[in-house]
């Protein structure tokens, strides 16, 4: 008879259920995994071999196979170490089949019969509830990630001795606890906003961007604030819910980036990738499939710091992460998709010794290199960007104020009340900010009276603002009117809305 356990595959962040079989046939001993393994999982044979006799548990003197259903599916990594090992267990009645009903395992076995520590935890764990697996079995160091989901009991495993005594009835593992969960203050790892001077009307624009979670990007001369501001703003983002921490969470666990001690992602992420990244570091993908960065960035901020730096390809393949808020990356045998909702936040120079438009030093650039420093961000980019806004030198009287400047939390207290007007309004829709409006929900929610219809047709004319920029100026003066709490976007809404936008006519002619 052969036996049967439940294990887990991930493709992306969406779990699959796979039956590992084991048989035995009277032959010469061999042992052979089939149904599509990559190495790692050839592997496991010497690992299970070694890890059960270490344990002193049975290993049959036999042709053995393991063939890992449905076969289509790639399985990947060391996780089946673990449902073999309970498989082979299992053979000849060893153990009583039912012990392991409506149980799934996962794990990798080290020689000596421990079970190690493993990337992707949490997305299967989600999807074995889903499933209706009703007793997850994961290695030890696992167990604080996955308890984190409710409907499922979580056994942490140390090694295969514990694990056969609790099959076997003899001494039960208990399911893991789950661990509460706890949000961490951005401010005390990334820095308040007060301590940033001036900049008000730069520090307006953020507060615009976090509560509409509209993409900016802010050029100014070096030293004049933009990467200090950057590092700030996920402390005036409203602080991540539980739900959203389990997504980004999942994207943590499958590229192998959560610790024992801290299996919850507790705050909004904030990534800054060096400029030198490549456009698969960036997005995601690689042999063995890994999330990018802007899946890092999840529910976040992704920071490009030194925009026209980066690399021209890696920038054009944010295109679609950025349109679609997924990621899909094509490999042999099929995609995958990741998530990646993120607020993009650029930063850059207005050109390349950084001077132009300065108010008191000279630039030093000609004009075909002004030209040739801006057209390395492609226009697919800055179409996905609503806010532009000019970080201008801080005077010496403003560095040296003695005023307090206002603190994240105030900020933070002004972005909440945006957030839950669209909260109300967004009720029953996918949509969530008004940074992520499409065209006809424009039509719907941007509804502009008289008055405001002159001013918009007059700043075009007189401002010979592009057609992609009218979507943006109607998206951002609906979080301008949310923050002041109105319910009709106003003149003065669109006026500020279109000040955003003057980048456009004076560095790119869009
Ligand atoms: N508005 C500001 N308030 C306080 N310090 C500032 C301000 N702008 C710049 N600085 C100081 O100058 C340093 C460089 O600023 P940075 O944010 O790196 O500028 P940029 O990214 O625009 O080149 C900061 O670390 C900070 O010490
Ligand atoms: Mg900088």
């Amino acid at each position: 008879m052969p036996s049967n356990v439940v294990s887990l595959a991930l493709n992306g962040i969406d779990a699959i259920k796979i039956n590992v079989e084991i048989d035995t046939a009277n032959a010469i001993p061999a042992f052979e995994i089939v149904g599509l393994p990559d190495a790692a999982v050839k592997e496991s044979r010497e690992r299970v071999k070694l890890a059960l006799r270490n344990s002193r548990l049975y290993f049959p003197i036999a042709r053995l196979t393991a063939n890992l259903a449905p076969g289509g599916v790639k399985k990947e990594g060391p996780i089946y170490d673990l449902p073999i090992a309970v498989g082979i267990m299992m053979l000849e009645g060893r153990i009583d089949p039912n012990a392991a009903d409506k149980s799934a395992f996962v794990g990798e076995l080290s020689l000596d019969g421990r079970v190690c520590r493993i990337d992707g935890v949490l997305p299967m764990t989600i999807g074995a509830m889903k499933m209706g697996i009703e007793r997850l079995f994961v290695p030890y160091d696992n167990a604080r990630e996955a308890s984190a989901v409710a409907g499922i009991e979580v056994y942490g495993v140390k090694d295969l001795n514990e694990l056969y005594d609790h099959l076997l009835g003899h001494e039960k593992i208990e399911p893991t606890e789950s661990v509460p969960f706890e949000i961490n203050d951005p401010s005390e790892i990334l820095g308040d906003f007060s301590e940033v001077r001036g900049q008000d009307s730069v520090k307006r624009g953020l507060e615009i961007a976090c509560s509409g979670f509209h993409n900016v990007l802010m050029i100014g001369s070096p030293g004049s604030g933009k990467s200090m501001l950057a590092k700030r703003i996920p402390t005036i983002m409203p602080p991540i819910t539980f739900e959203e921490a389990i997504d980004v969470t999942q994207v943590y666990s499958v590229a192998g980036l959560l610790s024992e001690n801290s299996p919850i992602v507790g705050i909004r992420p904030f990534r800054s990738p060096h400029h030198t990244i490549s456009p698969v570091g960036l997005s995601g993908g690689g042999k063995v499939p890994r999330p990018g960065e802007v899946s890092l960035a999840h529910h976040g901020v992704l920071f490009l710091d030194e925009l026209p730096e980066f690399q021209k390809n890696a920038l054009e393949i944010l295109r679609q992460p950025l349109e679609d808020g997924q990621v899909t990356i094509t490999r042999v045998g099929g995609t995958i998709t990741y998530p990646c909702d993120f607020m993009l936040v650029c930063a850059m120079n207005p050109c390349r010794c950084g001077y132009l438009g300065h108010p008191t030093r000279k630039c030093t650039c000609s004009e075909l290199s002004v030209t040739k420093y801006l057209s390395k961000i492609s226009g697919p980019l800055l179409d996905r960007i609503d806010l532009h806004l000019e970080t201008a030198p801080v005077p010496y009287e403003a560095l040296s104020s003695k005023e307090a400047a206002e603190t994240s939390k105030r900020v933070l207290e002004r972005v909440n009340r945006a957030r839950e007007i669209q909260k109300e309004r967004f009720k029953g829709t996918k949509t969530r900010f008004n940074g992520r409006l499409t065209s006809s929900q424009i039509r719907e929610f941007c509804r502009l009276g008289e008055k405001e219809n002159e001013v918009m047709k007059n700043a075009f004319e007189r401002l010979s603002l592009s057609a992609r920029a009218h979507d943006k100026i109607l998206r951002v003066s609906r979080t301008i009117a949310d923050l002041d709490g109105k319910s009709d976007i106003e003149v003065k809404h669109i006026l500020e809305a279109i000040s955003y936008r003057s980048l456009d006519r004076k560095y790119f002619s869009a």
